[in-house]
């Protein structure tokens, strides 16, 4: 048996010599579509005209399936002159299994797609006047052939795995080529592109590892529509530059759970295998019921509208009507009476804002501190922020890119700022805050030893707390696939950070572990959610200085301050009973975690 590929083998120059790189040339290009153009008898059913829905229906699993083509046609004058009223034809697939063919012997009229049970009891039963078998050519041109069929006749049939899969981010498709695919790069984008047009504008390819800091990864740009632009460029400080460049922009927008977002995707981190990760804390962090989410998209559409225009006040009278006549539906607005519990949330590594973006956009009762160290993810945060209308007044922060934490009317506060700095600077701020998030699996678990030392702002006299709160940490980390082994991996590697020892013994203790995702045949990507242990406090902080000032460095200082805690172990384990004897008598805290003692 050979395949269809065989059967419709083109007229293309396959490479001898395996690093020839194709030269996507004007000519090739142009002739693309004629190179394909092909004739295939396929099977096929004269079907009586008004039957034509229900039985597109019914044998929808046999009919032909092609980008870009119909699979019911009228008849030709000839089959007209046979069938007198009122008929179509439907076309079905060459055979059942795929479209695997052999050449020399096929014959679409004795297609095993007639096998199929549904349409062989259909034709026995139906007389043989209204319905019938037939065969109809379809005419095949590049446009019909899917990526991975037309790669398939444009690569050299040593290449064995077609690379036809690819992730999309707003319009930029995202490949990572094997290296024995790569002298075809440019055809390979070419052909994704003219398959996947409009909605994918730029194809890139990934040429190396993430190796910074921001997480981002080189690449080229092996195919785009357009030709030449004026775009934004980096320096090696992914500082923005004005400059003239022939580089389409990858500036993209894309959705995400409801909110929309900006990016440069080549200078920021963005990844959509994340959008579950960050719907899940989301939510988690929300504490969502429905109860605390701001009003639907659309109504608060019409309200920021409506708020320009004259009849403003009519509009505003129509919504408080339909809300009050509506019972079905769960959301509430600002004007609701019972306000729910105000949320405060440390997003340190935030990125361009996938959690703090739907935190303070989606829900009412959640504020977020939100920090990034690159200066472009900072800029797309801001932007996003205004774009989702995040803080209802759309004041952006921009003094000395810290937030003003003293306006209260915004629920997004945005910094950028190295993660550990910026957990300081809440703290000496006495912010008080009852989620950290820490989305940095490659190192964000390392950054915890910020929290040695760390102690929360003191409650209000109105809260008549004697001590401040401890927030609940969520930090995410790579580990080994091997479930329990991954935990222990974690776990162990949370404790050295913070000297601290998280007792996990009971659910009470608060100590859960969510595998987020499958990243590698040996790595997962976890998420570790903690009450963040009361012990911290007594440990000395590490120093935050900068590494060139001539005193010692920030690794060396962790180092002594590791060193210097094992020293007050003792200490710590005498006061570790008082400190229980406090929170045997808080109920709202969770059960105080043991020090650790063997380190
Ligand atoms: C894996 S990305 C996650 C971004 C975002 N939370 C998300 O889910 O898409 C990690 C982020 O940490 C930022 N980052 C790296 N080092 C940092 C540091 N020392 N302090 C603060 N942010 C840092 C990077 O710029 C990047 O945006």
């Amino acid at each position: 048996m050979s395949e269809e590929k065989e059967a419709l083998t083109i007229p293309l120059p396959v490479p001898k010599d395996a690093s020839y790189i194709y030269p996507l040339s004007s000519t090739l290009q142009a002739s693309l579509p004629t190179l394909f153009r092909t004739e295939i008898i396929h099977p096929a059913l004269i079907i009586p005209a008004k039957q034509t829905a229900e039985l597109r229906r019914v044998l929808s699993h046999v009919l032909m399936r092609r980008p870009k083509i119909k699979d019911v046609y009228g008849l030709s004058t000839e089959e007209q002159e046979k069938h007198k009223g009122q008929y179509r034809k439907l076309v079905l697939k060459l055979c059942l299994k795929g479209n695997t063919i052999d050449s020399s012997t096929y014959q679409a009229e004795e297609s095993d797609v007639y096998t199929d049970p549904i349409l062989s009891k259909l034709l026995s039963t139906t007389t043989s006047s209204s319905m019938m078998k037939s065969t109809h050519t379809i005419t095949l041109t590049y446009e019909h052939y899917t990526v991975e069929e037309t790669l398939s006749k444009l690569l050299p049939p040593t290449i064995n795995e077609i690379p036809s899969a690819f992730e999309i981010i707003g319009h930029v498709a995202h490949l990572n080529l094997r290296p024995d695919v790569l002298p075809y790069k440019y055809i390979i984008g070419q052909v994704i592109l003219d398959k996947n047009k409009p909605r994918i504008s730029i194809v890139v390819n990934k040429i190396g590892n993430i190796e910074n800091e921001f997480r981002t990864f080189p690449m080229e740009i092996i195919a785009s529509t357009s030709t030449t632009t004026t775009t934004t460029t980096q320096n090696k400080n992914n500082n923005n530059n004005k400059e003239k460049s022939n580089r389409p922009r990858l500036e993209v927008q894309l959705k995400e759970e409801g909110s929309t977002f900006k990016l440069d995707f080549e200078h920021v981190y963005w990844n959509s295998r994340l959008q579950f990760e960050h719907k899940r804390l989301v939510r988690l962090i929300a504490n969502d019921d429905g109860s605390s989410r701001r009003q639907d998209t659309k109504e608060m559409e019409m309200m920021r509208r409506t708020k320009r225009h004259p009849q403003y006040k009519h509009a505003q009278q129509c919504l408080e009507h339909k809300k009050k006549t509506d019972t079905t539906t769960t959301t509430i607005t600002t004007t609701t009476t019972t306000t729910p519990k105000q949320i405060v949330v440390a997003d340190v590594m935030a990125g361009v804002g996938p959690f703090a973006i739907p935190l303070t956009s989606q829900y009412n009762n959640v504020t977020v501190h939100a920090n990034d160290l690159n200066p472009t993810s900072f800029h797309y945060l801001k932007l996003n922020s205004q774009i989702n209308h995040c803080n209802n007044n759309n004041n952006i922060l921009d003094n000395n890119n810290k937030g003003d934490d003293d306006d209260e009317q915004q629920c997004l506060k945005m910094y950028n700022m190295d993660g550990r700095a910026f957990v300081r600077y809440l703290e000496e701020k006495q912010i008080v805050y009852h989620h950290v998030i820490m989305n940095l699996p490659a190192n964000a678990i390392e950054f915890l030893d910020v929290f040695r030392g760390w102690k929360p702002p003191l409650p209000l006299p109105s809260e008549k707390k004697e001590e401040g709160m401890y927030p609940m940490i969520h930090v995410h980390c790579f580990a080994s696939k091997e479930e329990e082994v991954g935990k222990s991996e974690a776990l162990a590697r949370i404790e050295t950070a913070l000297q601290c020892k998280l007792d996990t013994s009971t659910e009470d203790n608060e100590v859960y572990v969510h595998i987020v995702r499958d990243v590698s045949p040996k790595k997962n990507m976890l998420c570790v959610s903690f009450r963040l242990p009361k012990e911290v406090s007594l440990l000395k902080k590490i120093n935050l200085d900068d590494d060139d000032d001539g005193s010692n460095s920030k690794e060396d200082d962790r180092k002594e301050a590791s060193k210097e805690s094992k020293e007050n172990e003792n200490n710590v384990q005498k006061k570790r009973e008082h400190v229980n004897q406090e929170v045997d008598d808080t109920t709202t805290e969770p059960a105080v975690k043991k020090c650790r003692t063997d380190e």
